[in-house]
């Protein structure tokens, strides 16, 4: 499974943190407040959700260290660091992935974070992080890989550490998990059973009982205030898609809309929509 993940991650043209335009149908890009915004790299967006948490947890301490599982190429850490240090915090941050080119890409743009290449279904460092941040990286798992990946988390984090765990969700899991699943099996051109195995979109539901059995308490789970949609064009843009595979893709949708009720069209764009679930936890 992990070789899928890293083949997938290879197949990428444009990374995370800069892809443009911003606007509906587009990568990364989510209605927030009114505005669309590039979800991964938007200043205001991850303030609110991770930074404002850490602040406010940690305002008596002044030295953190946080751990990103799956920091792809570093932008989540970066933009947290600097605005934590703002806020007079000394931080150290380590990016944890495995992929060897967004490794490289964090390394290359964001110097100050640490990158190191890890599988995190592994055990890390033992009550090592104050806090451990996972951004849109738990729907890369099969179930009992979440369960790893929370435990995990568990286990680096310190006594009364802070882990805020964010991905992408859907009110209708099952049958996104199989669209989801179709549609990586074109990019992947590999078949639907094994691109299933890496498109699991859990419920805020399923993911608290997980964490309540890791061992975290205080569990706090929303749906972020965001709304995201993407058509087959914002996945042939993101990915290094030929024509042929552009072109099946489109049908592809075309098809799906016609056989369930995920698909709808915003400007014109024919795609299915998304939501942001968000758990922050205390060990
Ligand atoms: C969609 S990207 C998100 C990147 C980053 N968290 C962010 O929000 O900007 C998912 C990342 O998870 C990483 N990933 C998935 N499974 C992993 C695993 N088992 N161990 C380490 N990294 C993993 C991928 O390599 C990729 O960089």
């Amino acid at each position: 499974m992990i070789s899928i993940i890293k083949d997938y991650e290879h197949k990428t043209k444009m990374k995370y943190s800069n892809s443009n335009p911003i606007g509906p149908g587009h990568w990364n890009a989510v209605s927030y407040r009114g505005n669309w915004i590039n979800f991964y790299s938007d200043a205001d967006f991850i303030y609110e959700y991770f930074t404002r948490q850490i602040i406010e947890k940690f305002k008596h301490k002044n030295r953190l260290t946080i751990v990103d599982f799956g920091g792809g190429d570093g932008i989540l850490l970066h933009t947290i660091k600097q605005q934590l240090e703002e806020n007079n915090f000394k931080v150290i941050a380590i990016n944890l992935d495995l992929n060897k080119d967004n490794l490289k890409l964090c390394k290359k743009k964001y110097p100050e974070v640490i990158a190191k290449k890890w599988d995190i279904l592994r055990q890390y460092k033992k009550d090592f992080a104050d806090i451990i941040v996972s951004r849109f990286v738990l729907q890369y798992q099969n179930t009992p890989g979440q369960l790893e990946l929370i435990k995990n988390a568990n286990f680096s984090l310190k006594k009364s550490g802070l882990f805020l765990l964010m991905w992408v969700g859907n009110k209708n899991g099952k049958k996104f998990n199989a669209i989801m699943a179709k549609i990586t099996g074109i990019i992947m051109n590999i078949a639907y059973r094994k691109a299933l195995q890496t498109r699991n979109f859990p419920s805020k539901y399923s993911t608290k009982k997980l964490m309540a059995s890791a061992g975290f308490k205080k569990i706090t789970a929303v749906k972020v205030d965001a709304r995201g949609f993407l058509s087959a064009n914002a996945w042939a843009e993101r990915f290094n898609l030929n024509n042929k595979e552009s072109n099946e893709l489109k049908k592809k949708f075309y098809s799906y809309s016609k056989s369930n009720n995920l698909m709808t069209t915003i400007d014109g764009k024919l795609g299915y929509e998304f939501y942001i679930p968000f758990i922050a936890a205390e060990k």
